[in-house]
């Protein structure tokens, strides 16, 4: 689409990974689903005219059709899902809006974030929303008029709100990203909750963290929950505000390399999901608020700012955690969401090849039985040609000896 954000790296951007394997796996469902198409007629014919199998049979073949639609339609669903989490204030709503590339999900000083938002591509060209248990669009075209309609309604701060953004905005939301913002970690009490309904299904976590500060406990325990109820999540931490240490340039690398250790430590011993080394590819330092202003001045959309010392190679640090990100999401996705498909793909294909095997081998021993019932008879003919002949032949004998017999008898008495 023309209107598409693109970037110099869009198409061979990791997140390809994902796109070109739905693509295959779709592909080899609509080949099976031609399969099992094609093996049903042809089953209900041979069960009319011949008697080589029966109805359960048809109708066992006959329940892959459902089970492929239902692959299918859960297929074109799949996405790669990120879910974003860390204290309040720290930056999860500017992360998620500098990655889209625009102004979407509503951010500011205080509390702002107060109920799960979900970012995901939609097909129309405009933006709406739908709240959780509803299936009304609201139209929204401004991230006021979201934050508006958002606070408009009473909502709890576990309930999702999905915000359908138009593809054609973002090569992100186009290849299937699916993006949830939520409150800050320090606010809800209820995180088990928040677990069980938003991070289940979660390819990739981000934590935001204050690099002005410190990890904290609250922060930390949220991990260590979802850790404990999924095996070894990917985590990537981001240590944002890093545009703060322009301020004092002289503590900046004693800084960078405390915050290094500790969350290195963190991953590695504490929720021991990734080795050191994986874990370096997991730490980064960067400025959401930075990244989102230089975007937004790319595109037009705002005057240039003038940009703290080092804005440079925070920018390049975030654009090299989009590219780590998306690399280990697309993996990811493909893994957790394809493994089973390609499953039950195989076990269909299976069924399907040992039930065309037994008609196969039925029809074969049909064919043999009556090649053998014709041999048969033909042997019983031949038993009775012989036996026949066999017959005649001393019919012929008895018949000649009878004649001899009278014979001599009528020329004895003859004689006589
Ligand atoms: P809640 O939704 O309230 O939990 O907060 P949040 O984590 O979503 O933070 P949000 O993105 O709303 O940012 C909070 C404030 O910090 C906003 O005023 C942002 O402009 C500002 N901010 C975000 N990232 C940065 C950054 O990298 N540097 C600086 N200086 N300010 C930032
Ligand atoms: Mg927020």
């Amino acid at each position: 689409n023309d209107r598409t954000v693109r970037t110099p790296s869009t198409d061979n951007s990791p997140l390809q990974i994902f796109v070109k394997a739905k693509k295959k796996i779709n592909d080899i469902f609509l080949e099976i689903e031609d399969y099992v198409n094609d093996t049903v007629i042809y089953m209900k014919k041979i069960e009319e005219d011949q008697h080589i199998i029966d109805k359960e049979q048809v109708k066992q073949i006959d329940t892959f059709k459902a089970k492929v639609l239902g692959i299918k339609d859960v297929l074109a669903r799949d996405h790669m899902k990120v879910a974003f989490f860390g204290r309040t204030s720290n930056g999860k709503s500017s992360v998620i809006n500098a990655m889209l590339r625009d102004k979407i999900l509503p951010s500011g000083i205080g509390h702002t974030t107060n109920c799960f938002l979900q970012v995901e591509g939609s097909p129309t060209d405009e933006p709406y929303l739908v709240l959780e248990g509803s299936t009304d669009h609201c139209a929204v075209e401004s991230v006021g008029q979201l934050a508006h309609a958002l606070c408009k309604e009473k909502l709890n701060e576990s309930q999702l709100v999905k915000v359908y953004w138009p593809r054609n905005r973002c090569v992100l939301l186009r290849d299937d990203v699916v993006f949830v913002d939520s409150p800050g970690v320090d606010v809800s009490p209820n995180l088990d909750e928040w677990i069980d309904k938003h991070c289940l299904d979660a390819d990739v976590f981000v934590l935001v963290a204050n690099a002005e500060s410190t990890l904290m406990v609250t922060e930390k325990n949220f991990f260590h929950k979802v850790s404990t109820r999924l095996s070894k999540p990917n985590i990537f931490i981001l240590n944002n505000r890093w545009d703060a240490s322009a301020n004092e340039p002289e503590f900046l690398d004693q800084v960078r390399r405390q915050h290094q250790e500790r969350a290195i430590d963190f991953l590695v011993k504490e929720l021991k999901v990734c080795t050191a080394k994986e874990a370096e590819e997991r730490i980064f330092f960067i400025s959401a608020k930075e990244a989102l202003l230089a975007r937004l001045s790319e595109r037009g959309h705002t005057s240039p700012t003038p940009l703290a010392d080092g804005f440079q190679t925070r920018y390049f640090e975030f654009q090299d955690f989009e590219r780590k990100f998306e690399e280990c999401i697309s993996k990811s996705a493909v893994k957790t969401k394809f493994e089973q498909h390609t499953q039950r793909g195989r076990f269909i294909a299976t069924e399907l090849k040992e039930s065309l095997d037994k008609i196969y081998t039925d029809a074969q021993k049909i064919k043999d039985e009556k090649i053998e019932k014709r041999k048969d008879l033909h042997d019983k003919m031949n038993y009775t040609e012989q036996q026949l002949m066999l017959i005649t032949h001393e019919m012929k004998q008895k018949i000649h000896h009878m004649v001899e017999d009278v014979e001599q008898r009528v020329s004895k008495a003859l004689n006589e």
